[in-house]
């Protein structure tokens, strides 16, 4: 299966098991807003879960705010998305469609990418285990001459992404041949600049009524209460403020599902610091953050870091954790140092004073922030594609199943009676009221035991419990594992226990 049809092959599951739904579905949808179903949801409060008691339970010194979505119009000005959070546009004039001009270079560059890593797995392929892939890159023709292409239009691109020049950005788009996926032509418009932020107003009649935003990041929530958080909870520097929330922004090119949405969630969190020891706290943010990935298990082949080359307005330093999801290595968290920037605009920009006073020196200043900012939607799209699995059994046939890290699974046991009389039912829910205030299950009786076991593998069940003739007799149970599909006989006491060890958030805690 190509990328592109695993991608949709994803996208069909998560509809048809209930995880994600296009959003006013029966009106067509919503271009690039999401719902999530009844497995989607639990899904997405594990992952914040895991993310929020990382964050404020393991570490002392951070603590959790939950602000509002609609704030005072001045703070975007002084954060400076009034200004600054833009995209550079291009249209195509024969299609009419609009595109973001960084993308489409970006997109260049990863089918180079793609081109030079075919040519690398062809290499391997003919060579076997001899293959040495360093060697082979360095000496290759083709991908050679590929890699001097990627080298030049990057170089380009990097230098007209610092100047802002939105010129020499038509012209690589240009120069590249790069075409409207709709019209195949290159009959481009020049590039402009597009706000991203979405407005309504305030207020209940249109004379009264003030244009405020719906936030693009919650991380100014923190900020303008970083001085009501700091004397109430009289937190010492360095200390953190967690967040999570959603987000809104008016994207242009929003595609890849849930990858790049209009409204999403982002959980974030500020440290605040002493100005100087900011390089430090960003060595060791982007340490942490990569760990509690690694921690789930999913590979830690599958993330790297991306040090930014282009600094966002507010950064001294800024990396991306990159995830290899089906369309390449895509960022799903950043890692920002952003200075006393946006502490020191409130200061300015509201004329209250935001300082903070060092007991241990005597001095006063404007604290400094590294930030760490994931998506949850991201982080949801990265455990379904990486969980996603066709296998072929040893008996010929292939099951469909969702190997999601346990503790982040929406359903952790599924209860099943044999059939659905002799007492059977009446002793599996006994079992389901055994395990239901510890553990989020399932009840299913309908159809044959292999059709319901089909089903929770493709849910991401960790534990399948048969319920059968013998249990009335000896209390035990059989159970089955949702990866190795090897099935023991447990007796019904046992069962907390074992699934508690494998599906216990705490344990993964543990383990950061
Ligand atoms: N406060 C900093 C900030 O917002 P960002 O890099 O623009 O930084 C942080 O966003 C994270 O939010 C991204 O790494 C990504 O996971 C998520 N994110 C950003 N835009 C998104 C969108 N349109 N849809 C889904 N997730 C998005």
């Amino acid at each position: 299966m190509t990328q592109d049809e695993l991608f949709k092959v994803l996208v069909a599951h998560c509809k048809e098991y209930g995880f994600i739904f296009p959003s006013s579905e029966i009106y067509d949808g919503l271009a690039a807003v999401y719902d999530y179903g009844q497995m989607g949801v639990e899904l997405k409060n594990n992952i914040k879960q895991y993310w929020w008691n990382a964050m404020t339970r393991l570490n002392e010194n951070i603590v959790g705010i939950d602000s509002c979505i609609f704030m005072h119009p001045r703070i975007w000005e002084a954060s400076g998305h009034v200004g600054a959070f833009n995209d550079p546009l291009i249209d195509n004039k024969d299609s009419k469609k609009r595109y973001r001009a960084d993308v489409l270079i970006e997109d260049y560059l990863g089918k180079i990418e793609e081109k030079m890593n075919k040519e690398v797995e062809k290499g391997r392929k003919k060579f076997g285990e001899a293959f040495d892939e360093a060697k082979f890159r360095e000496t290759n023709p083709n991908v050679l001459r590929e890699k001097a292409r990627y080298d030049e239009v990057h170089s380009r691109y990097v230098k007209a992404e610092q100047n802002n020049d939105f010129a020499e950005y038509r012209q690589i788009i240009m120069d590249c041949g790069i075409v409207c996926p709709i019209s195949g032509t290159c009959n481009w418009t020049d590039v402009r600049q597009f706000n991203l932020m979405f407005s309504t107003s305030m207020g209940s009649t249109a004379d009264g009524a003030n244009t405020i935003y719906l936030r693009p990041e919650t991380a100014q929530g923190i900020f303008v209460n970083y001085l009501n958080v700091q004397k109430t909870g009289r937190m010492k520097l360095p200390f953190g403020i967690a967040q999570i929330g959603k987000a809104f922004r008016n994207e242009i090119v929003a595609r890849q599902f849930i990858f790049r949405m209009r409204e999403f969630e982002q959980m974030e969190m500020q440290f605040f610091i002493k100005p100087g020891t900011e390089l430090d706290w960003f060595k060791v943010w982007k340490e942490k953050r990569m760990q509690w990935h690694v921690n789930l298990g999913m590979g830690a082949l599958n993330y790297r870091f991306h040090d930014h080359e282009k600094l966002a307005h507010y950064a001294n330093a800024a990396t991306d954790i990159e995830f290899n999801f089906p369309f390449g290595f895509k960022e799903l968290e950043g890692v920002h140092s952003r200075t006393d920037f946006d502490l020191g605009n409130h200061q300015k920009f509201s004329g209250k004073k935001i300082q903070y006073y060092d007991p241990e020196t005597g001095e006063s200043y404007t604290p400094y922030v590294i930030e760490t900012s994931i998506g949850v939607d991201r982080m949801v799209l990265a455990v379904l594609s990486h969980s996603l699995k066709e296998e072929k059994l040893d008996n010929g046939e292939t099951r469909t199943v969702l190997s999601i890290p346990a503790p982040l699974a929406p359903v952790k046991a599924a209860v099943l009676p044999l059939v659905k009389k002799d007492g059977l039912p009446e002793f599996a829910q006994k079992v389901m009221d055994e395990l239901k205030y510890d553990f989020n299950c399932q009840y299913e009786e309908k159809d044959s035991i292999g059709k319901r076991y089909r089903r929770q593998d493709a849910i991401g069940t960790p534990f399948c419990i048969t319920v059968d003739h013998d249990s009335l007799v000896d209390g035990s149970v059989t159970v089955r594992d949702r990866d190795t599909m090897a099935q023991e006989r447990v007796p019904v006491t046992e069962l907390r226990k074992l699934i508690d060890e494998r599906v216990n958030m705490n344990n993964l805690l543990r383990k950061l």
